[in-house]
């Protein structure tokens, strides 16, 4: 029998966001202060097998009304079995497996993740310009992701892509990435950058708002604003010639009030917010009550009005 676990809020979890692993093979600013952590996180941090991972996935959809599950790290792309996990996910039961992905990999994986039941995926792409994007990423990737990109449209993913606006870094970056998209038809969401790991005392320095984006995106397109969906991180607009573009406002306009998001790392610790640095150990041994207790103990970790972010990585606790 499934408890009810709910909070004054009426917020439950349904979403589940799975870090898979704690390394990536790009080095993004707001991610990491340099290649040292990157190596730190490849080198320290084995991630939990399939199995292991599918038994706690199933245990948490056999207590909670899960209806998704977001895959994502670290990179989830260099992550051994990722097929045959999301293959498990959806014969589990859940009806939406999604990732977010930074698409270094994804020219490759697209075809083969589509047909193990993979519905969609976010693709993080900073720039179109490869000098600006090597300044946010250290890596010289473009033309790579956007292979990725055009392969996973190819293979009949439905396709997002995440910009992070950065002050004086890609904020040149707007217009461009939004023509590429819209060239494409896909919906891009420019992200407010968010105060976490080495970040966490600092990303105001970089912050451009919401109002400041939709200032440059207004100056060349009517924007129509949409009613934000329940649940959902963005928001969006439609351009006079319907296309759909949206922001992520964690500081302008945070959206904890209805969060439906439980976060599991790849050590096997829930969250039950991206401002907890409080990982939630789980242990399979452990009977169904002291399961509820500790979702419980997730759940009261969600903020009530304010992203306040926190000095853990996103690498360690997924974006
Ligand atoms: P869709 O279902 O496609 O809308 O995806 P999503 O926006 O839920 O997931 P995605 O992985 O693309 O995340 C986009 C941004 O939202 C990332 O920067 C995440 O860190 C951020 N995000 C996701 N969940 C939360 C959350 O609970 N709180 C905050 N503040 N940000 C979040
Ligand atoms: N601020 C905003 N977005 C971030 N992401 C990672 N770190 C940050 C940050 N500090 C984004 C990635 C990816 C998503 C999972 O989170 O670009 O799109």
């Amino acid at each position: 029998m499934m408890a009810e676990i709910k909070d004054r809020y009426g917020r439950t979890f349904r979403t589940l966001r799975v870090s898979l692993l704690q390394h990536c093979n790009l080095g993004c600013v707001y991610c990491v202060a340099g290649d040292e952590e990157v190596k730190q996180a490849n080198a320290t941090h084995p991630s939990l097998p399939v199995d292991e991972l599918l038994a706690i996935i199933c245990r948490l959809r056999d207590q909670l009304p899960l209806d998704t599950v977001r895959l994502t790290g670290g990179e989830p792309l260099l992550y051994p079995g990722l097929a045959s996990l999301i293959r498990g996910i959806r014969a589990a039961g859940i009806p939406a497996v999604r990732l977010t992905t930074n698409g270094f990999l994804l020219e490759r994986l697209a075809g083969s993740l589509k047909d193990a039941g993979l519905e969609a995926i976010n693709v993080s792409l900073d720039a179109v310009d490869e000098d600006v994007f090597f300044r946010m990423s250290r890596r010289h990737s473009v033309t790579r992701i956007i292979k990725g990109i055009d392969s996973a449209i190819a293979a009949g993913l439905k396709v997002k892509i995440n910009t992070v606006v950065m002050k004086g870094m890609n904020d040149s970056q707007l217009l461009p990435l939004l023509d590429f998209a819209f060239s494409r038809g896909l919906t891009i969401r420019f992200l407010e950058v968010m105060a976490m790991g080495h970040l966490h005392d600092q990303a105001d320095r970089y912050l451009v708002t919401q109002e400041e984006i939709l200032q440059t995106i207004g100056s060349r397109y009517t924007l129509t604003p949409q009613a934000r969906a329940a649940s959902a991180t963005a928001r969006y607009w439609t351009t006079e010639d319907g296309h759909r573009f949206g922001v992520i406002a964690n500081e302008s306009e945070p959206f904890c009030r209805d969060c439906d998001r439980l976060r599991l790392d790849s050590s096997g610790h829930i969250y039950g917010c991206l401002s907890s640095n409080q990982p939630i150990e789980l242990n399979m041994g452990e009977k169904e009550g002291e399961w509820d207790e500790k979702l419980r103990q997730a759940l009261a970790q969600k903020q009530e009005l304010r992203f306040v972010g926190s000095d853990l990585s996103m690498l360690r606790i997924g974006g």
